[in-house]
């Protein structure tokens, strides 16, 4: 039997498997980063982290039901030394993407300047999405600021030369779409990461006549799978305006082997899993990983480049 070979290759970045955890879920911790390490995923991405460690937002602040998630964690993580130090200490055999996401934008280039100290980071993933923060409460997302957004990028590739994508909220509208990516392709951007939970969600418990998470008066991101059409018409337009040598991560709603072929159907050149892990443990990679070569072996595909981005319009 031939090869099935789920390889990817993120602008030079070299996965083993295009399947990865999402930052945010279960990647906080030294036990949580080292059971990634050892497990099948094909990177290692950490939680978005800030310079000095936080306790996040008051619980309860995750809820799951049958369709999806709705979260207000606030970025709980252990500070941007914790996640140099366990790169530096474990030495992951597997590509190491840091996760950061400042407070503000001075926040994110001293975190950045950290970083790029740092020789064994294989990228950093900037988030610009984090719907969360109960501190940025009268401030939208920098991801839907597009001119704070460019010139933020234009300053920080002044300093940082090394790989470095960024995570976006979802966008609904095409014309925002054009627009971010009309500014990603004016600089050395390596990847996107497309699409971060929909912001400001609300879900109610009827017995109890409540909301189910308690910070910002229950309004959280949404995620699972009731969010994967978003996330597919992302990575599309994305991949569709993009320059093509920034690559796209896909992320939102993978739950099955099927999820994973329809996101780089559409474009995707790698996945994050972010509820389901949180749902399956750890050896959601196994079974994701099972489920999409066999989908592959069904069709005749033998490599990720066999069908990428080739969706076609009935
Ligand atoms: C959080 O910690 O609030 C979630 C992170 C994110 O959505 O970017």
């Amino acid at each position: 039997m031939k090869k099935i070979d789920i390889s990817s290759n993120i602008n030079g970045i070299k996965l083993t498997s295009c399947i990865m955890n999402a930052s945010g879920v279960l990647c906080c911790t030294e036990k949580e980063l080292s059971e990634i390490m050892m497990s099948s995923s094909g990177a290692v991405v950490t939680k978005s982290c800030t310079m000095i460690p936080r306790e996040g937002n008051l619980e309860p602040r995750y809820f799951k039901w049958n369709m999806g998630s709705i979260n207000s964690m606030g970025l709980p993580n252990l500070g941007i030394d914790f996640y140099l130090n366990f790169l530096e200490k474990k030495k992951p055999k597997k590509p190491f993407f840091l996760s950061i996401s400042g407070l503000s934008i001075e926040e994110n280039y001293q975190l950045i300047r950290k970083a790029n100290l740092s020789p064994n980071i294989n990228a950093i993933e900037l988030n610009l999405s984090c719907p969360n923060l109960i501190e940025k409460k009268d401030q939208g997302l920098l991801g839907y600021d597009f001119y704070k957004t460019s010139d933020f990028l234009d300053n920080l590739f002044k300093f940082y030369k090394k790989p470095l994508g960024v995570k976006l909220p979802p966008y609904f509208e095409d014309f925002h779409i054009k627009k971010m990516a009309f500014i990603l392709n004016q600089f050395p951007i390596c990847f996107v990461t497309c699409i971060n939970s929909l912001p400001n969600g609300l879900f109610i418990d009827i017995n109890h006549e409540t909301t189910v998470i308690h910070p910002k008066k229950g309004f959280g991101g949404i995620g699972g799978s009731i969010i994967k059409p978003f996330a597919l018409a992302n990575i599309r337009k994305f991949y569709i305006y993009l320059r093509k040598d920034i690559s796209i991560i896909g992320c939102g709603g993978i739950c099955s082997g099927k999820d994973v072929f329809e996101h780089i159907l559409c474009g995707a050149s790698a996945v994050q899993v972010g509820t389901q892990f949180f749902q399956e443990g750890i050896q959601v990679f196994d079974r994701l990983k099972k489920e999409f070569i066999s989908i592959l072996r069904k069709k005749n595909y033998f490599s990720i480049e066999n069908f990428k981005g080739q969706l076609n319009v009935i």
